[in-house]
């Protein structure tokens, strides 16, 4: 089995990022893992290239603060060649109704003049990371998941078309903390690109900053917390986060506290001190320059050593190289 995952630098790591996925790639941990920051995936939008260089570079910081070993990272534009041709393939492998259909890009080109075509392609470049890593098992967030089932069908077009080249990938979705809701509006996910960030805790905000955003989480006219997600889903959320960082269950954690108030607080210092570790190691490693170059190049070989022989492979047996 070989678990893969990325995250986009398209903002700041956020908590739902860390519950949903990067705490779980940390506890995983098998020899054959790899994940990495997806920085190509942060232009499908208008970007900052100076913004998006320090971004990639302090998300690689936080993946190893978290816990994941140095060996088992890269940043996705150091094998910009081999996806890049990888993407070409599965392009040639993917239907436009099929790209046209994901519901990430629905909801992002709405309304948006000048949509780069990369918005609609992009779950396709994200089709070229998995399969040319050779990945069985993809643990992602719900948000996720459709992009995983599309490199499903490609790979699966693919091997049947042209012949055997790629491992066949699954979604794994987590437990609890799939789908970490804004605590400013507990309507959508947390997001690192959402414009106002008062209700998202960043992995590096300071701890008070964490305190206030939670003691003004969005809840609902009751004033005793329990668990019912769809009627009071500010609650669950704060219900959902305090359990995944306490190890417990939503509604085991809502007979513990008697006021909003009161769980509001908990939440606070629980995912304060989850993220304690994290925050300090992630600074004490971006103080370290030297060092995330030397990690950043050498994860850089190996994943492009591991994706060398299906890329060529793959060429040759649609036709080209
Ligand atoms: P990204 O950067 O949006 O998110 C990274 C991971 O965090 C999860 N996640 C959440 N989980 C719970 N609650 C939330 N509020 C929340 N927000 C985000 C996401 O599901 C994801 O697992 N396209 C991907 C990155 C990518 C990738 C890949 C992933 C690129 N290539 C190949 C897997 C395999 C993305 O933008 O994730």
């Amino acid at each position: 089995m070989m678990r893969f995952s990325g995250i986009t630098p398209s903002g700041h790591t956020q908590l739902g990022n860390y519950l949903g996925a990067i705490s779980r790639w940390a506890a995983d941990g098998g020899a054959e893992d790899l994940y990495f920051v997806s920085d190509l995936h942060a232009m499908t939008t208008t970007h900052n290239p100076a913004g998006l260089r320090g971004r990639a570079t302090e998300m690689l910081a936080v993946l190893i603060a978290s816990g994941i070993p140095a060996e088992r990272v890269f940043v996705q534009s150091d094998l910009a060649r081999e996806l890049g041709a990888l993407t070409w393939i599965l392009e040639c492998t993917c239907s436009y109704g099929e790209a046209a259909r994901m519901i990430q890009f629905k909801e992002k080109a709405k309304g948006q003049a000048g949509v780069r075509l990369s918005l609609l392609t992009y779950p396709v470049l994200m089709a070229a990371d998995i399969l040319l890593q050779g990945a069985s098992d993809v643990p992602v967030g719900e948000d996720q998941r459709q992009h995983v089932e599309l490199a499903r069908a490609l790979a699966r077009r693919f091997n049947s078309t042209y012949g055997e080249v790629f491992t066949v990938p699954r979604a794994v979705l987590p437990h609890a903390g799939a789908r970490v809701r804004d605590l400013a509006d507990p309507t959508r996910k947390m997001s690192k690109s959402t414009r106002d960030s008062a209700g998202v805790v960043f992995v590096l905000d300071e701890p008070e900053l964490v305190r206030r955003k939670f003691r003004k989480a969005v809840t609902d006219g009751e004033s005793v917390p329990a668990y019912q997600p769809e009627e009071r889903p500010g609650v669950a959320n704060l219900l959902e986060i305090l359990a995944v960082c306490t190890g417990t269950t939503p509604p085991e954690v809502a007979g513990q506290y008697r006021s909003y108030g009161a769980l509001k607080d908990a939440a606070a210092d629980a995912v304060i001190e989850t993220l304690r570790p994290v925050r300090e190691r992630t600074l004490e490693l971006l103080d370290d320059q030297e060092e995330l170059t030397r990690i950043r190049k050498a994860g850089a070989a190996r994943a492009a050593e591991r994706g060398e022989h299906r890329l060529s492979s793959a060429l040759r047996l649609i036709g080209a190289g």
